[in-house]
């Protein structure tokens, strides 16, 4: 890498802006560092009248970002624009094929096309680097890929997504519904205040999953959807009878290989309230990876924001200005394999049930019988009736129970004139 380093930063928003106000005020400190000038030449947003947080030099705002690859002689460019598609990946896609070293937080972009980019990178002797798409400030993937560079890693999972984590701790301690508790997350601008969906459905954690299934396990970057789940259903009355058995509701994303095959899903976990995870609560991220030799390892932070982000974003930088050119995800593309696919069907846990029913005799028999036919045992079981609208509701943990006897059960349960809504199905850790 030459001395004077050209800088390109797309995408002006929460993060760009943030990124370009660091980049803009560090300058002195990443030399002391690395040894390089930076001089950032070309910026680009959508609308260039927009008021933006940090003040942005005009002279060098492109409209179309694609200009800045034709016409600059850029080296290093951050996108923050955060399409999976479109702009995002056009702009990523030139670069590399002009030996533009790129940086991103686009988690979308990297779970779709990583393998293709990674693949163009690796061809044209360029970084791609992704450290701030997956649980924002904590340094995972550098971890994985240098850290824990020869362990043999088993299983990786934690908490992904901050404003369900968020949601989720605010509901149990406040005891107020899911509907309120996002308002109050989209005030404090911890939930997008448009659409927050492809957070509170899974989306988000998941191709973090994704991401970070490539990275533990050496593979190409799956495109199957093993499980998904968000905490949309969630109900305030979960959370309740949970904490009443010493445990916490915690939106999971868990990857592992069983029997060498890869087990990816996202969904809403019943976990102990003194283990680890089970205390990491509002925004913050988890992320907890199992190899082999060295056993159980945690990292916690900030999974999102500017500042977290951009903190990931300047560790890239900086990686690419010591020269530290790899393969974006750890070895060549080549010896990257497609993955086998766990079937979810085989899969057994313990589960949480909750069946809202009429409360006369002989309801419960008619449920735990149904249990019984698939297979599925009860741990515990507990009602709490309701007496005043003769309801109860009947709360089971079970041992171990398939899949898909567990889901047909619930199935066949549900069309019970008794069952007065549909069950509540929660896996437990
Ligand atoms: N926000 C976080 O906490 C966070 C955390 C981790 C990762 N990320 C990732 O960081 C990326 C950026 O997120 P963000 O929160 O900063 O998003 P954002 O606030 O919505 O910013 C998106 C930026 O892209 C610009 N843009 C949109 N279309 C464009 C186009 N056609 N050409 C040029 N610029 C265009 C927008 O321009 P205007 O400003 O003119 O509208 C805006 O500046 C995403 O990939 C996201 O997943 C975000």
């Amino acid at each position: 890498m030459k001395k004077n380093v050209n800088i390109a930063v797309v995408g002006l928003g929460q993060i760009g802006n943030y990124l370009l106000n660091e980049l803009n005020t560090k300058k002195k400190d990443i030399e002391l560092k690395t040894g390089k000038k930076i001089k950032i030449i070309a910026i680009s947003a959508k609308n260039p009248k927009k008021k933006r947080k940090f003040k942005i030099n005009k002279n060098i705002f492109y409209k179309n970002p694609v200009d800045i690859i034709k016409k600059t002689n850029v080296d290093i460019l951050f996108e923050a624009i955060g399409y999976s598609d479109g702009v995002s990946k056009k702009v990523v896609e030139l670069s590399l094929k002009k030996k533009i070293h790129v940086i991103t937080p686009n988690k979308a972009l990297i779970a779709k096309h990583g393998d293709y980019l990674a693949k163009l990178a690796e061809k044209n002797k360029v970084n791609l680097e992704f450290e701030a798409s997956v649980a924002g400030g904590i340094p995972i993937l550098r971890t994985i890929k240098e850290g824990l560079a020869t362990n043999k890693i088993t299983k990786v999972y934690g908490i992904l997504n901050g404003t369900c984590n968020y949601i989720l701790s605010e509901m149990e301690t406040s005891k107020n519904t899911f509907s309120n508790v996002l308002k109050k997350a989209q005030l404090l601008g911890y939930a997008e205040p448009g659409n927050p969906k492809l957070d509170l459905n899974g989306y988000d954690a998941f191709a973090k999953v994704r991401i970070l299934s490539s990275l533990s396990f050496n593979k190409k970057i799956s495109n199957k959807k093993c499980l998904m789940e968000g905490i949309e259903n969630i109900d305030y009355k979960d959370i309740d009878i949970a904490n009443q058995l010493n445990f916490r509701i915690k939106l999971l994303g868990i990857t592992e290989l069983i029997n060498n095959k890869l087990f990816e899903r996202v969904h809403p976990c019943l976990v102990k309230k003194d283990s680890y995870i089970g205390n990491v609560n509002g925004v913050m991220n988890a992320v907890i990876v199992h190899g082999y030799p060295i056993g159980e390892s945690i990292l916690q932070g900030e999974g999102a924001g500017p500042g977290a982000t951009s903190s990931a974003l300047m560790s890239d930088f900086l990686s690419i200005l010591r020269g530290n050119i790899k393969y974006p995800f750890g070895l060549p593309n080549i010896k990257r394999k497609i993955p086998l696919v766990y079937n979810v069907d085989q899969y057994s846990n313990s589960l949480y049930l909750r069946f809202e029913v009429k409360d006369k005799p002989g309801v419960l028999s008619q449920i735990t019988k149904q249990l019984a036919k698939r297979k599925i045992s009860v741990e515990r079981l507990i009602q709490i009736p309701d007496h005043k609208r003769k309801t109860a509701s009947i709360v089971i943990i079970t041992h171990k129970a398939n899949e898909y006897n567990a889901q047909k059960c619930i199935k066949s349960i549900r069309s019970n004139k008794n069952i007065l809504k549909n069950p509540i199905l929660i896996r437990l850790l």
